[in-house]
């Protein structure tokens, strides 16, 4: 019998024809391309202002630096997430400081937000984790009265709502991956929607070494200078990327239903069982993950039994605190934040796209109830 992958893309020819439309153009980065995309993918949101980016990680670091974030402040986040998150706090120079996410949700719990506050907390990075929005309007009420910038990281969403409120529509910036198994993707690139003109025109520049035109702008006429205004990174969106992404936008919400079907199929074969846990999610989710939590001590035995039944599966995340740079560094004991370790040692994550039949997902959840009665 065939694998099952843990992902399979998309693209094909809408996406090859529009690349092959790039090759034979002008300008292959920073181009007409990346500011189409930018218009399409602010219009799907609802938002004006977006920047086109070489990936979500270094969207984040150029947002913090946008925001003003810098050596010495802190940052506080969810250690339930990839280490991109926290590692764009450590590149600004700053201090990640993790604090433990709900149970049910796997979400940054706004409380424990709040309570971690110091005189040095600058920003609040929210993980809408899997596709779910985290609770999006009490994250805003606390850094709205603390004088913090808030940041979502959306790696994992395109389309997501939660009691009325849309990804960026709170954020003060809001960082989206295209990386190969994201819903959308172009192998690696980003982008970051703000809703400040100023923090925009500055991402603009960032993103190209702090200068102030780029080449497609100043084509045309005779030839323009330059200047450097301010240092800035190697890290913006090309038009190869900007093409490959434009065709997918109009399929997003039907994916994301597509997705949310599999879920209900995967949630209705496996809600009864008692050796088993699933995380709770609510409004529209984008549906980017599908987890199940096993008991801990037979997590890594159950990855073992779906590989060896052809099933792919992979694990979203081992909880950032208890990897080892971070714990060599800050010290961190597992139960610095027992309920992110808890799901961490406990997690894993099941095939969820859109080529995946009801057979597929039929196979998977036989597979993982063959794996799970075999060790019992
Ligand atoms: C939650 C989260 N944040 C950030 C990133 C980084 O995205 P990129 O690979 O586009 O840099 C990822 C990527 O997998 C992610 O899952």
């Amino acid at each position: 019998m065939d694998r099952i992958e843990f992902y399979k893309h998309d693209l094909g020819d809408a996406e090859l024809s529009s690349v092959k439309e790039v090759i034979g153009s002008l300008f292959l980065t920073l181009g007409p391309r990346v500011a189409a995309f930018e218009r399409a993918l602010g219009h799907f949101l609802g938002q004006e202002r977006v920047v086109g980016v070489s990936s979500c990680t270094m969207g984040l670091v150029m947002a913090l630096e946008a925001l003003g974030v810098g050596a010495g402040d802190e940052v506080i986040t969810t250690p339930m997430t990839f280490i991109a998150t926290s590692n764009a706090v450590l590149l600004q120079g700053a201090v990640p400081v993790f604090v433990d996410v709900d149970p049910k949700t796997g979400l940054i719990d706004p409380d424990a937000v709040e309570a971690a506050i110091t005189p040095r907390t600058r920003a609040v990075i929210a993980v809408h984790l899997y596709g779910q929005l985290a609770d999006m309007p009490a994250l805003r009420s606390i850094c709205d009265r603390r004088k913090l910038s808030l940041v979502e990281d959306a790696a994992h969403v395109i389309e997501a709502e939660r009691a009325g409120v849309r990804v960026a529509e709170l954020g003060d910036a809001t960082v989206f991956s295209f990386y190969a198994t994201k819903p959308m993707t172009s192998g690696d690139g980003g982008a970051i929607v703000v809703r400040d003109a100023v923090l925009f025109d500055r991402l603009r520049r960032l993103r190209n070494h702090g200068v102030s035109k780029d080449a497609a702008s100043r084509h045309g006429g005779s030839y323009v200078h330059w200047d450097m205004v301010e240092l800035g990174y190697k890290a913006a969106m090309t038009d190869l990327e900007a093409a490959l992404l434009i065709p997918q936008i109009e399929h997003v919400s039907r994916r994301r239903d597509r997705r949310q079907a599999i879920v209900q199929r995967y949630e209705r074969a496996l809600g009864g069982r008692t050796d088993v846990d699933l995380l709770s999610w609510s409004g529209r989710s984008s549906h980017h993950l599908f987890t199940v939590l096993v008991p801990a001590r037979l997590r890594d035995r159950v990855l073992e039994g779906l590989a060896a039944r052809g099933i792919g599966a992979a694990v979203n995340y081992r909880a950032i605190h208890t990897l080892t740079y971070y714990k060599e560094r800050f010290g961190y004991a597992r139960d610095a934040f027992p309920v992110a370790a808890d799901i961490g040692e406990r997690t894993i994550s099941l095939p969820l796209y859109t080529q995946l039949l009801d057979r597929d997902v039929d196979r998977v959840v036989a597979a993982l109830d063959e794996t799970l009665s075999a060790l019992r």
